[in-house]
């Protein structure tokens, strides 16, 4: 087993004014490369915090980073810029697309900015929008789709670097019952062929999805629960 991502002691205070809040306190996890770990547990127990430390998003208080060998603690800005762009894919829960570029500009973005060729990133694009079964809404704008679409055009961006990580932040949580089976049946398909990918998620049947399930409650580990029993992941969830 390969271990892709090592999070060790981690820890990390906010702090707003003369306010300090400890939103992680202290955190220890791995990851091993191709596995499909969830993060749930209750609102305000630190789970998006965690996923951007992960990320090189933001930065820890105490504790240490690491993914795929390189030590995000100790990068500078430009080099986690830099790092964050070639290793890391992030969903978001309000899919967060440019609203005045199309959809294949949106999904291009990314690469360019990595310095990608144009007509190479155009066709990667261009496959990747077709595997999404959005291929015919290239020259659309974000405001023209559907939600459900519009997270497809999300995890395209995603995905057009051909990250190391994916990460996603409550990627079914503005969209229906059906849509979100949908975007869950998407990264499923990456992660069989070999994404390792680390989503946040509230619902137990997105959870189930995961080969691994990690249960967050006030800033701590409290739970390792294995993915496909949804009995226990609901269960643990009711407990919280
Ligand atoms: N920038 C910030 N400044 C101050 N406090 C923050 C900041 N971001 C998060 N927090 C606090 O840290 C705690 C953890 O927040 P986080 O967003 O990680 O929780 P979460 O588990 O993702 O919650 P949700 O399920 O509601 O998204 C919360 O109490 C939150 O209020
Ligand atoms: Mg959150």
């Amino acid at each position: 087993m390969t271990v892709l991502v090592r999070v060790a002691g981690l820890r990390k205070v906010y702090r707003t004014g003369e306010v300090t809040f400890e939103a992680l306190k202290g955190i220890s996890l791995e990851v091993a490369a191709g596995d499909f770990v969830a993060i749930m547990g209750p609102s305000g127990s630190g789970k998006s915090t965690l996923l951007h430390l992960v990320g090189g998003l933001d930065r820890p208080t105490a504790g240490t980073v690491q993914v795929g060998g390189r030590k995000l603690h100790a990068l500078n800005e430009t080099a986690l810029a830099k790092f964050r762009r070639r290793q890391i894919g992030f969903i978001f829960q309000f899919f967060n697309l440019i609203d005045n570029l199309t959809v294949q500009a949106n999904v291009e973005l990314p690469a360019l900015l990595a310095g990608g060729d144009r007509r190479r990133v155009r066709e990667r694009a261009e496959r990747l929008l077709e595997r999404l079964g959005i291929g015919a809404q290239a020259h659309k704008y974000p405001w023209g789709l559907s939600g459900g679409q519009q997270q497809r055009v999300a995890i395209a961006r995603a995905l057009i670097n051909e990250p190391t990580l994916l990460l996603a932040d409550e990627p079914t949580g503005n969209l229906d019952s059906t849509s979100g089976q949908e975007v869950l049946d998407i990264l499923e398909e990456f992660n069989r062929q070999g994404q390792t990918t680390l989503i946040v998620t509230h619902d137990a049947r997105a959870a189930a999805r995961a080969k691994t399930v990690l249960v967050l409650q006030d800033g701590r580990i409290v739970d390792r629960v294995p993915g496909g029993d949804v009995r226990r992941i609901a269960h643990r969830l009711t407990d919280l």
